[in-house]
């Protein structure tokens, strides 16, 4: 049987009505968050959530992230604690996420069987909207083909899922466009970074006001039990990606003509068809915004290779580097 492709809702209130009815009757969603686009399923369906699994190709070992309403949902499906609390108190809504003991209303499809929960308040207000007429949390990973870049178009998720999933709500370009920072909590005492996001490290210890382990090196599959997410070969293009601390801004003459370079900011010198920058003045937020859509974008153009710079500081640029790093492993 031909499946029809994915249908983009803008989401009046008919439709988002609509929607939620299909998620409370067990189906997929894309939804629209200010990090990336998620693929939403009932988070205490398991069925449901399993889809997500087949959708994706994503491995049943990579745990997905349930997303609240509100902070005051976090007892239906986490067990908190002063430290996530104060966390939760000082980036909710907003791209963080806590890892905490689970309730046992979660499946075990949505934690992989781990005793814990991934956990997040988004701050998009029409998927806020859409969770409050869902009534449920709703589990939700990145809306992409596990491995490629995570979407941040409702129009990247259709080209990635179109054929596998009916309904995508377009609530516009993400508004960060990396996916949100992750924070273990479950023992409050020694809180650990997963994953370094808009919400930086230095912010986190100063709302929590005590130290925070940094993420372990992503290599280490070993850490797979705990970060299941961190594998390093993780939004990864197709073509080539090569990591460099600085791309020299020298005319284009001598560069690779079948090779995109891709600047931080807008070259002064270098001009040409494969030249590209992510922001004009090189400002993090605008990169961070960026990167994503110009890397599908520079796959489908059949370059050879992308060579890209990588981005210099604390705070966003850890994020962004992270994610270049794992573009860029072989
Ligand atoms: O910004 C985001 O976080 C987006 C939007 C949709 O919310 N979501 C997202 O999910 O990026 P994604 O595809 O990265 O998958 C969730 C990740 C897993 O890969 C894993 O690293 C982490 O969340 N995770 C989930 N449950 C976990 C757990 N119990 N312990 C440790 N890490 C967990
Ligand atoms: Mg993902």
């Amino acid at each position: 049987m031909k499946r029809r492709g994915a249908r983009i809702y803008c989401g009046t209130p008919k439709e988002l009505s609509f929607l939620a009815r299909r998620l409370r009757a067990g189906e997929l969603v894309g939804v629209p968050t200010e990090t990336v686009y998620g693929l939403a399923a009932d988070a205490f369906n398991a069925r449901a959530c399993r889809k997500i699994f087949t959708a994706k190709g994503r491995p049943a070992s990579d745990p997905l992230i349930v997303h609240l309403a509100s902070a005051r949902e976090l007892k239906r499906v986490a067990i908190p604690n002063d430290a996530a609390l104060r966390l939760a108190a000082a980036f909710w809504p907003g791209p963080l996420t806590l890892v905490l003991p689970k309730t046992s209303a979660v499946p075990d499809i949505v934690s992989s069987g781990l005793p814990s929960v991934a956990v997040r308040v988004s701050a998009h207000p029409l998927f806020r909207k859409l969770l409050r007429l869902t009534g449920r949390p709703l589990a939700a990973p990145s809306a992409n083909p596990f491995g490629y870049v995570s979407p941040t178009t409702a129009g990247h998720v259709r080209e990635g899922l179109g054929q596998k999933i009916r309904y995508i709500l377009d609530g516009g370009p993400a508004r960060i466009g990396l996916e949100s920072t992750i924070v273990d909590v479950r023992d409050p005492r020694r809180p650990r970074l997963l994953r370094p996001g808009l919400v930086s490290h230095r912010e986190l210890v100063r709302a929590l006001g005590r130290p925070i382990a940094r993420p372990r090196r992503p290599a280490r599959a070993a850490a797979a039990q705990i970060a299941p997410g961190q594998l390093l070969r993780h939004y990864s293009p197709r073509t080539p990606v090569i990591l460099h601390p600085r791309l020299a801004d020298r005319a284009t003459t001598g560069r690779a003509r079948n090779e995109a370079w891709l600047f931080l900011r807008r070259p002064r010198h270098a001009r040409g068809e494969n030249i590209f920058w992510l922001d004009s003045k090189g400002e993090l937020p605008g990169v961070a915004r960026q990167l994503f859509s110009m890397l599908r974008r520079l796959d489908a153009a059949s370059f050879a290779a992308i060579h890209v710079e990588a981005a210099r500081g604390p705070g966003l640029a850890e994020a962004i580097n992270d994610r270049l790093r794992r573009a860029a492993a072989r």
